[in-house]
């Protein structure tokens, strides 16, 4: 097979075949085939698109390019959730425990946070004590025993997609939806997923702006996901502000505790009852995504779902007291309230330029090698469609740094008033079950 004939037919708008994608993958990783030819290719795929064999057939070489994680040991249907990423997003800290609570096994592989706030394992590190080094093996018997684990990332998993990734950076290749949707997937796939639900976010602060382009990513990772079977279902939802109220790590852990007591954001809490019921039903925990709903509401009810969240974090060392007593949760030194210059109604709280507001309080990484700090951030105390007075506050700043005048000029400038009754934008749009 020679690379050249491949992009040549690709070119001219032919289907590749399960042979000749293994041989372009395989051939990528081991640096047989060169970044020019590779580059060529991506180019021809923005442009004439790959058709639903060649989608499975690349998740699935790129799920073979290196490591699988073999969950084998873990007893029922191991479900992931991933998001498309979004600002504040709490859902991953409030849905674990929650899931957990009414059986459904969580054995999740986490990373750390780049750029607007943290990862998951950044926001589980403001719990003193807690940690993610574990061995396979006590991660196994964790899930077994309680339900959920989470650890951090290891071995090799998806290579192909690292090299592929890195290079459709660098040549204006992101932005087709085949190459995203195999992208995501073979990630999930190469981790153990038997099933997965999606939360793919719409709006300013997420990757995809457009419902449109939420939606046909959507449909293409849920045909992905069922052709190489795995059942996969996917809900759109609203990024066009922040999650919830809280963005930063210690933060947004009060925030899930908050949740999981039903004491949570509105917006957070439906969006985790609905990602939730996905995945409990299609964990075989309910035979309805109705009675799915109702297991989890009953779970948060009955202080279930809070007392999985306390057993989770004390079985990976974490000081589980910060449940009932959110106050030992990293404290920024300074308060400041961010009052309203104008009487009116929230319009707009633009989700990506918020997340970087609170960047530049430390609460995320500009690079890899920065730190962060756990215990500063945002927390809105104004959603779009609330009515707000002059001088109330619109948000909470917790720095730990004195001058904070960058970012509140960051803030005014994306928090927008009118004089106009407005309204919250819908925060589930759809969902794709197939
Ligand atoms: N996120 C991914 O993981 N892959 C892509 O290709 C784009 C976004
Ligand atoms: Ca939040």
């Amino acid at each position: 097979m020679r690379m050249v004939d491949l992009i040549e037919k690709k070119r001219d708008g032919h289907e590749l075949s399960t042979e000749e994608i293994n041989f372009i993958v395989k051939g990528y990783t081991d640096g047989s085939i060169p970044d020019y030819q590779v580059s060529a290719l991506m180019m021809a795929i923005v442009f004439q698109g790959m058709t639903e064999k060649e989608r499975a057939d690349l998740t699935m070489a790129m799920v073979k390019s290196g490591d699988q994680i073999d969950l084998s040991q873990i007893e029922g249907i191991k479900v992931d959730k991933h998001s498309t990423g979004g600002v504040g997003d709490t859902t991953t800290l409030v849905l674990g425990p929650l899931v957990a609570a009414v059986g459904v096994p969580v054995a999740k592989m986490s990373g750390r946070g780049l750029g607007h706030t943290g990862g998951t394992i950044d926001k589980l590190e403001s719990v003193a004590g807690f940690h993610v080094e574990i061995d396979n093996k006590e991660f196994i018997k964790l899930v077994n025993k309680n339900k959920i684990a989470v650890i951090g990332q290891s071995g090799n998993l998806t290579p192909a997609d690292k090299k592929l990734y890195a290079l459709r950076d660098v040549t204006a290749t992101v932005e087709s939806i085949p190459l995203i949707a195999s992208s995501i997937m073979s990630k999930k796939i190469a981790a153990g997923a038997d099933a997965i639900v999606l939360d793919v976010k719409t709006g300013a602060g997420a990757f995809m702006k457009t419902l449109e382009d939420s939606r046909e990513l959507a449909k293409a990772m849920v045909r992905i996901g069922n052709n190489v079977g795995r059942r996969t279902m996917a809900v759109i939802s609203d990024m066009s502000q922040p999650l919830g109220y809280a963005i930063g790590n210690a933060l947004e852990v009060k925030e899930a505790i908050d949740t999981l007591k039903g004491e949570g954001p509105e917006d957070l809490t439906e969006l985790c009852l609905t990602l939730g019921s996905y995945m409990v039903y299609l964990g075989n925990k309910a035979d309805s995504l109705q009675e799915a709903r109702e297991k989890l509401e009953q779970a948060i009810q009955d202080g279930l779902a809070l007392e999985k969240l306390k057993v989770f974090l004390s079985s990976q060392g974490g000081d589980a007291s910060v449940v009932d007593d959110p106050g030992k949760l990293p404290q920024a030194k300074y308060q400041f309230e961010l009052e309203a210059k104008e009487d009116g109604f929230i319009a707009e709280i633009t989700a990506d330029e918020v997340g970087t507001a609170a960047m530049l309080l430390g609460a995320g990484r500009a690079t890899k090698e920065s730190s962060i700090d756990l215990a500063v951030g945002l927390v809105l105390r104004k959603k779009i469609g609330d009515q707000v007075k002059k001088g109330e506050s619109l948000a909470t700043i917790h720095s730990n740094f004195e001058d904070v005048s960058e970012v509140k000029q960051k803030l005014y400038d994306h928090i927008k008033i009118s004089p106009e009754k407005t309204t919250a934008p819908i925060l589930i749009h759809e969902a794709i079950t197939e």
